[in-house]
């Protein structure tokens, strides 16, 4: 059992590597429990619409920071600790990481207001491991296709600047940290795959 935390820019892959670990663990036996921020219980993805949908007055900084930190609270009281607690492996797409980067590196709010309601959202929970899929925001832009401004959500139509802070943002947070693994997200699926089964072979997560 473990619980592992994917994060990066929008476009970065994450979906496709979490889908493709899942299919390992599975074909180990293990029970395997997906989920994602902001979302995962029926309230988050309820906040998670208010977060995301463009509005004539959308919500401030600090509102956007609070309500991330209301689904996560609801996330880990409701699904993510009852999974652990049932033995489960928990693949959990964005967490408190997310936070850190898009509301204090993005919206430069300080990262000590952060990480204190990061703790009290999370009751101290932490990932057990983390995985960043690091890419640069043109290159994940140019990924992401042809999404259109019409389709793109409200962070996700905030520039280059904020997005660029974001992805310092992970770089720093990876920093000298053992439990995290930082991939280049430009590698083919297979690769990242086999990278990431590596790591957490040589954590002693897996076998
Ligand atoms: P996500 O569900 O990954 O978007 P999509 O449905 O397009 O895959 O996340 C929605 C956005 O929320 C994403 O741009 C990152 C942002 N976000 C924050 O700004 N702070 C947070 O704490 C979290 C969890 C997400």
């Amino acid at each position: 059992m473990a619980f592992l935390v994917f994060e990066g820019l929008d476009g970065s892959g994450k979906s496709t590597l979490i889908k493709n670990l899942t299919n390992h663990l599975s074909n180990q036996q293990l029970t395997v429990t997906v989920t994602r921020e902001p979302g995962g219980t029926t309230v988050g993805e309820e906040l998670r619409e208010m977060l995301l949908k463009k509005q004539e007055q959308p919500p401030c900084a600090k509102t956007e920071l609070l309500i991330y930190e209301a689904i996560r609270a609801q996330h880990v009281e409701y699904k993510i600790k009852p999974a652990l607690q049932s033995g489960a492996w928990v693949l959990c797409d964005r967490f408190t990481a997310s936070s850190v980067a898009f509301q204090s590196g993005g919206r430069e709010i300080s990262m000590e207001e952060t990480q204190w309601l990061n703790h009290f959202a999370t009751s101290g929970l932490q990932p057990d491991f983390t995985v960043l899929l690091d890419i640069r925001y043109k290159d994940a832009q140019a990924r992401m296709g042809n999404a259109n401004r019409a389709e793109k959500d409200r962070i996700e139509s905030e520039g280059a600047a904020f997005h660029n802070r974001v992805r310092d943002s992970y770089l720093q947070q990876a920093e000298g940290q053992k439990n995290w693994l930082v991939l280049d997200a430009t590698q083919s699926e297979q690769t990242l795959t086999q990278q990431l089964i590596e790591a957490l072979t040589a954590q002693g997560f897996l076998d």
